[in-house]
């Protein structure tokens, strides 16, 4: 545990714990809003974050960063990270020893942020972070409390890509979110 953000930054710098680190470009720790009320999880790199280093700059990214303008949210104000910092071989879901192996550097980040609301983009990031009994088409849409944090589970935008439908609920899920963020926030 790093009580500050430089501290736990350079720790992941030169990471090694997991097999991902073999065919990274950049880590992609996180960005945005290190005070932020509302975090964001999604599952790991793609090609475009590898690249540049940052979370969710690729077509999936940019397709989330539309709702939040539909929606009047800030991507500033929030707080963005992934379960595994170093890209998957062709985008595959992160295996167990290796979301395993990254996970205290995110639950560092978000001791550190102590976000009010959680939301989990997807499969990988509800099963990792609340438990594998999970599942995200029956779980999304729905908050769930735990130790004084609100978690909404909802689709990763990616599966928006590929289903066009989807899109309504994961708009819907944001816009649940922004409801019980104005009645919380005070
Ligand atoms: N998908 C993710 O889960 N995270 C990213 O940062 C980009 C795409
Ligand atoms: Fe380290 Fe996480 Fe990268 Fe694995 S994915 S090498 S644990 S930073």
């Amino acid at each position: 545990m790093y009580n500050n953000w430089e501290e736990l930054e350079n720790s992941i710098v030169n990471c090694k714990k997991c097999k991902l680190c073999q065919n990274r470009t950049n880590i992609v720790f996180g960005v945005g809003n290190k005070n932020a009320d509302i975090m964001l999880i999604g599952e790991g790199p793609g090609a475009d974050e590898d690249k540049q280093g940052i979370p969710f700059v690729g077509k999936a990214g940019q397709l989330m960063d539309k709702a939040f303008k539909g929606l009047d949210i800030d991507r500033q104000s929030l707080y963005i990270a992934n379960i595994v910092k170093c890209r998957p071989p062709s985008n595959r879901v992160p295996e167990n020893d290796e979301a395993e192996a990254c996970l205290d550097y995110l639950r560092n980040q978000v001791i550190l942020v102590k976000p009010k609301i959680i939301v989990l983009l997807g499969s990988t990031a509800l099963k990792n972070i609340l438990g594998k009994e999970y599942g995200i088409t029956s779980a999304r849409g729905n908050w769930i409390e735990r130790k004084g944090i609100y978690y909404m589970p909802t689709w990763h935008p990616a599966a928006l890509l590929r289903d066009e439908t989807k899109k309504i609920e994961f708009w819907k899920d944001l816009k649940s979110v922004m409801e019980k963020y104005n009645e919380i926030k005070n």
